[in-house]
């Protein structure tokens, strides 16, 4: 297939553009590349990069693709909630011109990168919440992450295939790291400071989802046959886990792989935004079948810390880097444009 990745400079891009290369399918990406394009060193000489914003791409570079993997966005609540206005023209407007484009412009497939986080509630509970489940998200993140699946799915017809992956957080290693998800920011704690913190008791649940087990989600979900996705929404994980579990899952991956003894601070105060999930039809539609568990990341990434990573560089935390962004870009506008 020729695919179109959007926002594949990303932590999940960077992975996912080498499998789809090696699974034998053209690539270009197209992205704005807020963290760079280091992350796709390893295959750039086998992928077209285009820099570019899918709030403005032109329409014709979408001839000649057969799917797009719509990735490109804000990516989590506090970057939404940093500028809201901006979420909704990327998360939602952008989303929504890109599938409009592509099936104007003949792209049958359309596979859009929602979240689980549609689905917060604020006090914990043990529902499982499957596809069904009433939703009605108000933070601007999975606000627009919503609102972009109920209009992608009106653009549903024979010719055009849109799918929606609520994808669960997502851990592991990834050439475009980031250390701000919850199992990396464990692993990245551990490495640092022997100490993982705690709130709110770690009573909230979170569907997780191996980042290898994303990447074949977003393959299967491009190769499916038509009629078992067309215009379907699916939830995709690994398996839902109190933040607590987490937190000893790391621990004890980590005393028993690596030698390390761990504290962990449990504190009873904090958010505790939660939220539990069901991933049954995915796994019955699509024959997904996760099969990477949380040790093998978290041995990935311990080893290649061990290798020398400065962990405190902004750039592998998305609202840090973000706020310095504009703080330059801000900067930069007084200077009239340029420091030099
Ligand atoms: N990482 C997770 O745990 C997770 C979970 C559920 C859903 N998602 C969704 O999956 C997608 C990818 O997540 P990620 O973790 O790789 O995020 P990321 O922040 O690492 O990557 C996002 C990429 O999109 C690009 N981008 C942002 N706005 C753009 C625009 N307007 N035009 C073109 N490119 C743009 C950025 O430059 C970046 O390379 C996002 O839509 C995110 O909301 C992620």
């Amino acid at each position: 297939m020729n695919i179109l990745v959007t926002g594949g400079a990303g932590y999940i891009g960077c992975r996912l553009v080498p499998a789809l290369l090696q699974a034998g399918h053209s690539v270009c990406v197209v992205d704005m590349l807020q963290f760079g394009d280091d992350g796709l060193a390893a295959c750039r000489d086998k992928i077209d990069l285009i820099p570019g914003d899918v709030r403005t791409i032109a329409p014709q570079m979408l001839d000649g693709f057969d799917a797009i993997v719509h990735l490109a966005g804000l990516s989590n609540d506090p970057t939404a909630e940093f500028n809201p206005e901006a979420n909704k023209a990327m998360n939602l407007d952008g989303t929504l011109r890109m599938a409009t484009l592509a099936k104007e412009r003949g792209v049958r497939r359309f596979v859009f990168a929602s979240s689980c986080s549609i689905y917060y509630t604020q006090t914990p509970d043990d529902d499982l919440r499957d596809e069904e489940y009433p939703v009605n998200p108000q933070a601007p993140y999975s606000w627009s992450k919503r609102q972009a699946e109920i209009g992608l799915m009106e653009l549903t017809d024979h010719n055009f295939c849109p799918l929606a992956l609520r994808k669960g957080t997502v851990f592991g290693h990834s050439p475009r790291m980031r250390y701000d998800l919850v199992v990396n920011t464990f692993t990245r704690d551990a490495f640092a400071k022997r100490r993982l913190s705690i709130h709110a008791g770690g009573r909230m649940w979170r569907p997780m989802l191996h980042i290898d087990d994303a990447v074949e989600a977003y393959q299967a979900a491009l190769t499916a046959p038509e009629e078992a996705v067309r215009g379907q929404i699916f939830n995709v994980l690994s398996d839902n886990f109190t933040v607590l579990k987490l937190a000893h899952e790391v621990r004890r991956t980590l005393e028993g792989h690596k030698g390390i003894r761990l504290d962990v601070d449990i504190q009873q105060v904090g958010i505790s935004r939660s939220y539990r999930v069901n991933g049954d039809k995915f796994r019955e539609v699509i024959k997904f079948a996760p099969s990477h568990p949380i040790n093998a990341a978290v041995d990935e990434m311990w080893d290649i810390l061990e290798c020398g990573v400065d962990i405190d560089n902004p750039i592998y935390y998305n609202i840090r880097w973000l706020e310095l962004l504009c703080d330059m870009e801000r900067r930069l506008r007084a200077m009239g444009g340029s420091p030099l």
